[in-house]
């Protein structure tokens, strides 16, 4: 395939490259390169012309709840603790309905194609056969994406309060299913915090981590009184961080923590040395009044970090948000911390894109042998009033946040159209 247009990217944390009028050429699911003039060799093949269209790397969005899409915007009048109780367990009950949950993830999954998330890493709910129907919905859709069944057997409703040994049995039903009959998507660990997984439970899902090399997604040091749960479920373990460690939770490089704002310097260190991808929900973290993630400082001490929605906690799935949110808060922490600069949107931009991205390999920059997946972003009649440089227009397209200057979307090198048309016309 051969694209023209202008290419804007982030490579590395503060690197941007902006590329007008030039050609991507892609080779499958990947990127060949991006070339100023079309190289001899590609002369007389078909080009894909998106004029004075920009296009950007599409977003990856490390840390959602699928189920709770149906809960965005709702409910940010309490704390992690008694929100969870009040409008997120209530919501996820209702999935033990597999016709309203296909309903749900077909709906979910268009929204995620409409805001330009083509990628992402989502907790289900605890039940299996709901799971299982997102990820072959996921498969059809054309986006990539990661999903795990949810584990809980302790401190949770009765309704998703699962039996320990079925809880187990579920899951790797899911691993060996997932691995026999699809491709593209992939199954996560998914325990839903330390609060709600037993001992005997998390011991069980560190064997499989191990067993069948799995990534494990969970919240980690979201909320003061979360920690200090923690603390009391867990006397003998010195830190949070450190029971996901003794059970086997921290696969190398495979492990996704949500929030991780309440940390000690011990616990970023190790929190470094298995190269866990901490999530930065900074919507999630104002609605719930959670606090303020020091990211700059965390990135200073080479920590890996990502930017994503968490919805519900995060009122909306639109990954432009949380960008500028991220960058907002950094400046709010910047006034309280002098000495921990705040974040450019081209560095929040990256984290979305190229820095979740490597969750998946070589995913988010238009660098050769990356996939290519890509937004392609047409100015409105507004935008088009004044003329603007590519970063300006990238700006514009991120604080106003308005998914519908995205006129058509690349995932691992194929045009993805919206994967289920038909709900939208039901
Ligand atoms: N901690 C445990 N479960 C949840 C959840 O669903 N959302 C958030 N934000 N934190 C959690
Ligand atoms: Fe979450």
């Amino acid at each position: 395939m051969i694209l023209k247009g202008t290419f804007l990217h982030t490579p590395a944390l503060g690197a941007l490259e902006i590329r007008p009028n030039a050609f991507l050429i892609t080779d499958r699911a990947r990127v060949v390169g991006l070339y100023d003039t079309l190289p001899p060799e590609y002369e007389g093949q078909p080009v894909t012309d998106w004029g004075d269209a920009l296009i950007i790397p599409a977003f990856t969005d490390l840390h959602i709840h699928a189920p709770q899409i149906i809960n965005r915007g709702i409910g940010y009048d309490k704390e992690l603790l008694p929100w969870l109780e009040t409008y997120t367990f209530p919501a996820e009950g209702r999935f033990g309905d597999l016709s309203f949950a296909e309903r749900a993830w077909k709906a979910f999954l268009n929204h995620l194609w409409a805001v330009g998330t083509l990628r992402f890493s989502a907790f289900t709910t605890i039940h299996k056969e709901a799971a299982w129907r997102l990820m072959e919905l996921t498969e059809q859709s054309g986006l990539r994406g990661l999903i795990g069944k949810v584990n809980m057997d302790r401190n949770s409703p009765d309704d998703l309060k699962e039996d320990t040994m079925a809880s187990l049995a579920d899951t790797e039903e899911l691993i060996c299913r997932s691995r026999e009959e699809l491709r593209h998507t992939g199954f996560i660990l998914t325990p839903r915090f330390v609060p709600s997984t037993t001992p005997m439970l998390m011991d069980g899902l560190g064997v499989l981590a191990e067993r069948y090399a799995l990534p494990v997604q969970s919240h980690l040091s979201e909320n003061p009184s979360e920690v200090a749960w923690v603390a009391q479920l867990h006397p003998d373990i010195p830190t949070y961080t450190q029971v996901y460690e003794d059970y086997g939770l921290l696969p190398r490089g495979r492990t996704i923590m949500a929030h991780a704002i309440h940390l000690s310097d011990r616990e970023k260190d190790l929190l470094r040395e298995k190269e866990v991808m901490l999530a930065h929900c900074a919507l999630s973290n104002t609605n719930l009044s959670s606090g303020i993630m020091p990211l700059r400082q965390n990135l200073s001490l080479g920590l890996r970090c990502c930017v994503a929605s968490d919805v519900a906690g995060g009122h909306t799935a639109n990954l432009a948000r949380s960008i500028t949110a991220t960058v907002q808060t950094s400046k709010l922490n910047w006034l309280h911390h002098p000495d921990q600069s705040s974040l450019s949107l081209t560095e929040a931009f990256y984290l979305a894109t190229r820095g979740a991205g490597s969750f998946f390999g070589d995913v988010g920059a238009f660098l050769p042998g990356f996939d290519f997946d890509a937004l392609v972003l047409r100015p409105s009649a507004l935008d088009a009033l004044v003329e603007r440089t590519p970063f300006e227009r990238l700006e514009q397209f991120l604080y106003d946040g308005d998914d519908r200057n995205i006129a058509a979307r690349y995932c691992a090198g194929s045009l993805v159209e919206q994967p289920f048309p038909e709900l939208e016309l039901a």
